[in-house]
């Protein structure tokens, strides 16, 4: 009992993870997106399954696969499609990490035909996409939050006040500024800061090591 404790820490825990990126629609063929890989979100999702938690993944478009009866993938296109998704499984979930590059805005309207080539210049109006982690921020009860940021001026700053804007447990700060760390990387470059705004800057180490600092945070918020 103590043995199977020490070694799976989260069983029975439900995780909510979200990763990679959004794809909004311009028209049949086109979209706006982002170079996220989803491998950050996925990482977190295993390193979360092997700790015994069950996961759930809603993921953006990626080429990631994942086999584990603890993982069910929830894929989705569009910031909308994942905020549904969200909150469709928020309800019952003890933890949710926000690891998804979400668009910020989407095209006003998705022209229903393949947009012709006229004009010289032409211009798409855009509208800011819903905000997952907000609105998980707003309705969570004892929901343990974690969001990621991506600056690059004032990081320390701007990641507090994400934390709290979107009323956050902790955030998981990524350091661009570090070559190796970010976007299409294996490794990363991140400082943790709490809801106390205790910072800790973690060394530049690949993403799988990250996921497990992350869940270690989060098992210390259970059993700490
Ligand atoms: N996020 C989200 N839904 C959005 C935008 C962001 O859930 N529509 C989440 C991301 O998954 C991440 C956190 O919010 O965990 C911070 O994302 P980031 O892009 O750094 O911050 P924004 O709040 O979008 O602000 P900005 O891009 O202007 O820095
Ligand atoms: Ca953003």
């Amino acid at each position: 009992e103590d043995d199977l404790e020490s070694k799976l820490p989260l069983k029975g825990k439900k995780i909510l993870i979200t990763a990679g990126p959004t794809y909004e629609a311009i028209d049949p063929v086109r979209f706006i997106g982002n170079h996220s890989s989803g491998k950050m979100g996925f990482d977190i999702a295993k390193a979360a399954a092997n700790l015994g938690a069950s996961v759930i993944l809603v993921t953006g478009p990626t080429h990631l696969k994942v086999e584990n009866s603890l993982i069910e993938v929830v894929n989705v296109f569009s910031a909308q499609e994942m905020y549904d998704a969200c909150h469709l499984h928020f309800n019952d979930t003890d933890v949710a990490i926000a690891a998804a590059a979400v668009a910020d805005y989407k095209p006003k309207v998705i022209a229903l035909q393949k947009i012709k080539k006229a004009a010289d210049e032409f211009s798409i109006e855009l509208e800011k996409t819903k905000d997952i982690l907000s609105s998980l921020g707003k309705i969570k009860k004892k929901q343990f939050l974690i969001g990621f940021a991506l600056e690059t001026e004032n990081e320390i700053e701007n990641a507090k006040l994400k934390i709290q804007k979107k009323n956050l447990d902790l955030i998981v700060l990524n350091s661009l500024q570090d070559k190796g760390a970010g976007f299409q990387q294996p490794t990363n470059k991140v400082t943790f800061i709490d809801k106390e705004f205790k910072i800790e800057p973690m060394d530049l180490k690949s993403k799988e090591s990250v996921a497990v600092d992350i869940l270690n945070k989060v098992i210390e918020h259970f059993y700490v």
